[in-house]
């Protein structure tokens, strides 16, 4: 089955045993002075161990520091670092895969390159020269130009930011310079490929047609194109979770057929998709945060253990480490990323009762019973409050990652389940040796339960409340409280009041700016700096700014948040207490924990 990704390609002279690209995905797992990491290395072992058939080194600067383009890129402008390229690409020769590093240059993308002198420019192009020639006698198959992304090659091609009067005004020639000096240096048989901005998303860039011309012209020096968006606005290229899959893989058809593969990416997370976009519109695949999520995705694959697979959710906790925060990233449906280690058996086995079934729980329990402890996992309901964060418009991907752990925890015969809410007597009875608290939280409600006016948030997500023409008043602008105003405002009039001066604090930057558009697109009106003050059945008084204002309303939601929830103790046997139960955070806080306690344990 899924035939169509275990085909072999050609790129040049070289052949990719199947179609599968695993892209540049900064891990700020570098070091702070460019050098590469044992972490770093680690992480793209794991990659290439999982058979993918072209693996490419995240983006590495070119020229240092003006091209510098995040806090721990890793460097390869100067023979300084030619034994850091030397080391990695020798642990990665161990897999059959093909290994690539994307050569980067961050530029000036407010300024534009119309002020770069000519003399500045072919210095930059001998930069990428020299860069591609330490890969080349490292070790690496290839390289990859970053020709996309809004950044300098980008920069260049798009009309946007190149009205040069000069020859560098022909706006693909410095990506044929580029290509030419690595040739010059590495010989013409040394594969370059491009990531390509073929569409900028921009009124006045690069459009669908100009990116075909583009394309075709520089399929007659790259031996690979992945069809990549250009200056856009950054979600689309880092897409948040309600993007459908596979949604831009028309911009790899669109500018198909070319005499060397074209590569679709965005959102491809499951064989089908992949299946179906190799079919039609695609010669090759890139597989980023999928392979972030679940390196084994190949392999599981080819083995027809699809189920098993651990999809990437979309929750954009990746991003946010690595954009908002400039930091190691971190992964909400894999605890492995960033840490990289070997999951042994446990030395003593014990009996451990895990107390709840939502993602720290289950991680527990997998990991737990992987290592050979005897497992008793209580849930009220399986999967906890995944199943409600599932809810809202858009989130359906979260139940991705309650299907993985029902197929992961059929595996253990050594892990029992019952489906019941815990009474302390039952765990006393086990006797067990450790406990996991991972009871998570209950709603909280500072105002008057007002009945048939006031409803808690999760009974709306549930449905068990339903409105439809009415006007709503969501207390609470968190991202539960603009979540389930997104879900209400498909059928009633809403309203968002929030006492801080922002609604969804804490979330990633994009899918932010995506929820937040959704919901001025079906007319929510968001209060901040709003504190609710008093609430009688109808009426709602808020204040502002020392000013008070009635609001009429048929109904209010309390999406006040929530407060950690921990039924019982036990006194005398070792317990954790993990995820929402401990503080209440997220899906990747609570996975996180329960990685580490199944480690510790
Ligand atoms: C955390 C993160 C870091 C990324 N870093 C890079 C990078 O270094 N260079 C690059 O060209 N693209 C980078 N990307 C974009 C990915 O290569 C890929 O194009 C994008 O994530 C969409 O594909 P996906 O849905 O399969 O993840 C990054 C994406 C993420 C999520
Ligand atoms: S952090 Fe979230 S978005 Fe990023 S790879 Fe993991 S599951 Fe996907």
């Amino acid at each position: 089955m899924y035939d169509e990704i275990f085909k072999p390609i050609k790129i040049g002279g070289l052949e990719s045993k199947n179609r599968v690209i695993f892209p540049p995905v900064s891990t700020n797992f570098g070091r702070e002075d460019g050098h590469l990491s044992e972490l770093f290395i680690k992480h793209y072992e794991t990659r290439a161990k999982g058979e993918v058939g072209l693996l490419i080194v995240e983006n590495s600067c070119v020229s240092y520091p003006e091209g510098k383009h995040g806090a721990y890129e890793p460097r390869i402008d100067s023979w300084d670092f030619y034994e850091d390229w030397k080391n990695i690409a020798r642990r990665l020769q161990k897999y059959d895969s093909l290994i690539s590093v994307e050569l980067t240059h961050e530029g000036w993308k407010k300024k534009g390159v119309n002020f770069l002198s000519d003399e500045k420019i072919r210095e930059i192009v001998e930069n990428y020269g020299t860069a591609a020639e330490i890969a080349c006698k490292a070790g690496f198959d290839m390289v990859e130009v970053q020709g996309a992304h809004g950044l300098l090659v980008n920069q260049f091609l798009s009309p946007l930011t190149n009205t040069r009067d000069d020859s560098w005004g022909e706006r693909t020639k410095f990506a044929i310079e580029i290509r030419k000096e690595i040739a010059k240096r590495c010989g013409w048989d040394f594969p370059v490929t491009i990531r390509l901005a073929v569409d900028d998303f921009l009124d006045g860039g690069i459009t669908l047609d100009e990116g075909k011309r583009i394309a075709e012209e520089l399929q007659n020096y790259y031996q690979m194109i992945q069809a990549d968006i250009g200056l856009g606005p950054k979600e689309l290229r880092l897409e948040p979770m309600p993007f459908q899959q596979g949604w831009r893989a028309y911009l790899a058809e669109n500018i198909r057929p070319l005499k060397v593969p074209v590569a679709a990416v965005g959102m491809i997370r499951e064989p089908e998709v992949a299946a179906e976009i190799l079919r039609e519109k695609a010669d090759m695949i890139v597989l980023g945060r999928t392979l972030i999520a679940d390196p084994e995705w190949l392999i599981k694959v080819r083995e027809g253990r699809v189920n098993e697979i651990r999809k990437c959710i979309g929750c954009s906790e990746c991003i946010k480490a690595r954009h908002d925060e400039d930091t190691r990233i971190r992964c909400g449906a894999n605890p492995q990323v960033g840490r990289e280690i070997e999951i042994k058996n446990a030395e003593e086995k014990k009996r451990v009762v895990i107390v709840g079934g939502g993602p720290g729980g289950l991680e527990a329990a997998r990991i737990s019973a992987m290592r050979g402890h005897e497992v008793h996992l209580f849930y009220d309901e399986f999967g906890g409050t995944l199943n409600l964060a599932a809810l809202p418009p858009g989130k359906e991907k979260i139940r991705w990652l309650i299907e993985y752990y029902r197929e992961e925890l059929k595996k253990y015969d050594n892990l029992k389940m019952y489906n019941k809410k815990a009474l302390k007597n039952d765990v006393v009875a086990l006797e067990p040796d450790a406990i996991i608290m991972a009871t998570g939280s209950k709603p909280f409600l500072p105002c008057p339960p007002l009945r048939d006016f006031v409803y808690l948030y999760e009974d709306v997500l549930r449905g068990e409340v339903k409105f439809e023409g009415k006007s709503i008043v969501v207390g609470g602008g968190g991202l539960v409280g603009c979540e389930t105003a997104n879900m209400l405002a498909e059928k009633n009039k809403v309203i968002i009041v929030e006492m801080m001066p922002e609604v969804a604090q804490g979330m990633e930057t994009l899918s932010k700016k995506h929820l937040l558009k959704e919901l001025q697109e079906k007319g929510v009106k968001i209060l901040t700096n709003t504190k609710i003050v008093d609430v009688a059945r109808g009426e709602i008084i808020v204040e502002k700014e020392g000013e008070q204002m009635l609001i009429e309303a048929d109904a209010m939601i309390a999406a006040f948040g929530s407060r950690p929830f921990v039924p019982f103790r036990i006194e005398d046997v070792p317990t954790h207490i993990i995820g929402d139960a401990k503080s209440v955070r997220n899906i990747y806080s609570a996975v996180s924990e329960g990685f580490e306690v199944g480690m510790k344990i």
